[in-house]
């Protein structure tokens, strides 16, 4: 993949810095006043996609730009400042949780009741236009061309009961052994039908910066061992909140003439998710806190921030659509 198009003075030093080689110590202090300036990080274009180039070098990094950037220390550090930001306005976003003495399934499912965030999947079911529709995809490739892999960087941090769990989970994700069954590669199926280019990362530059924050805080519960219980909390709430909504979006492109074949993707994640829901919730996220108690909190804020998360996204998406505008970035024709 290519390094993406800058969207300010913060990603186009970094993208200077990384196809030329040297990492100038005036980008990691851009990088610490753009973070410590941002009044909305979260919907901030310049640092979730500076956030999103740092993690992208962990999973499959860009053309032209060496490997070793990886684990480059003063590379680290730059991304220090921006995880800094972006983990406080995600606490913030969470505001203050309720840890109960309750099984921690119980506390989750009583969490997600409690969202009141607007349903992108009510829309796209009842209303999306077939270029909604493409835009929605557009943006949310920026996660599941990736699916799955965020959270199976915390495999190696889990043991017994709860990493058996997770496994289990995540070789749903990777198609259980076979590649076209995997969700990442379903998802790229339905992109072409809808005449997406699904090459990974190739719509980088359309997709907001609601997609990245999406995904980077993934990256970041999966990439730090600090928040494991983060990392599983999210997942876990992932999976509960998905059979009912894969339906509905599997419903919209129905409406707009669409068969089995392109609606794949959401008809596996109606099944596979209502078997995983438990999976997650009972086994992973239950076995986790019975052998780790201070981690509950972490659990219940990695599921309030997935919820938070898709907030985000649909108030994005409808906001635009409600003003006649674009969810994306730039105004383009979207098919190939
Ligand atoms: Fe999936
Ligand atoms: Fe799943």
């Amino acid at each position: 993949m290519r390094l993406p198009e800058p969207r300010g003075s913060l990603t186009r030093a970094l993208c200077t810095d990384l196809s030329t080689g040297t990492l100038s110590p005036a980008t990691v202090q851009l990088a610490e006043r753009t973070a410590a300036a941002s009044t909305d990080p979260l919907t901030d274009e310049d640092l979730q996609l500076a956030l999103a180039i740092c993690y992208e070098l962990h999973y499959r990094g860009f053309d032209g730009v060496a490997e070793d950037w990886e684990w480059d220390p003063d590379l680290l550090r730059l991304r220090a400042h921006l995880e800094r930001v972006h983990t406080a306005a995600l606490r913030e976003l969470a505001g203050e949780l309720e840890v109960t003495d309750e099984p921690v399934d119980r506390q989750l499912t009583a969490l997600i009741a409690a969202d009141d965030g607007p349903s992108l999947s009510r829309y796209m079911a009842r209303t999306g236009s077939l270029e909604q529709w493409r835009e929605y995809l557009a943006l949310r490739s920026v996660y599941h061309l990736k699916e799955g892999d965020p959270h199976t960087f915390a495999v190696p941090r889990l043991s017994g009961r709860t990493k058996a769990a997770m496994v289990e989970i995540q070789a749903d994700e990777y198609g259980g052994g076979s590649p076209a069954r995997m969700h990442s590669e379903l998802f790229a199926g339905m992109m072409r039908d809808l005449g997406l280019d699904a090459g990974y990362g190739a719509l980088w530059d359309d997709a907001p910066a609601a997609a990245f924050a999406s995904v980077n805080t993934m990256s970041l519960f999966g990439l730090h061992r600090r928040w494991r219980g983060a990392a599983l909390g999210h997942l876990a709430c992932v999976e509960m909140t998905s059979s009912e909504p894969s339906r509905r979006y599997s419903a919209g492109l129905r409406r707009l003439g669409f068969d089995g074949s392109t609606t794949v993707f959401y008809d596996e994640h109606v099944e596979a998710d209502a078997v995983h829901e438990q999976i997650a919730a009972v086994d992973m996220c239950g076995s986790l806190v019975a052998g780790e108690p201070a981690l509950t909190g972490d659990v219940l804020f990695g599921a309030t921030c997935s919820l938070a998360m898709d907030g985000l996204v649909a108030r994005h998406l409808l906001g635009a659509w409600d003003a006649g505008r674009s969810g994306l970035r730039r105004e383009r024709a979207l098919a190939a």
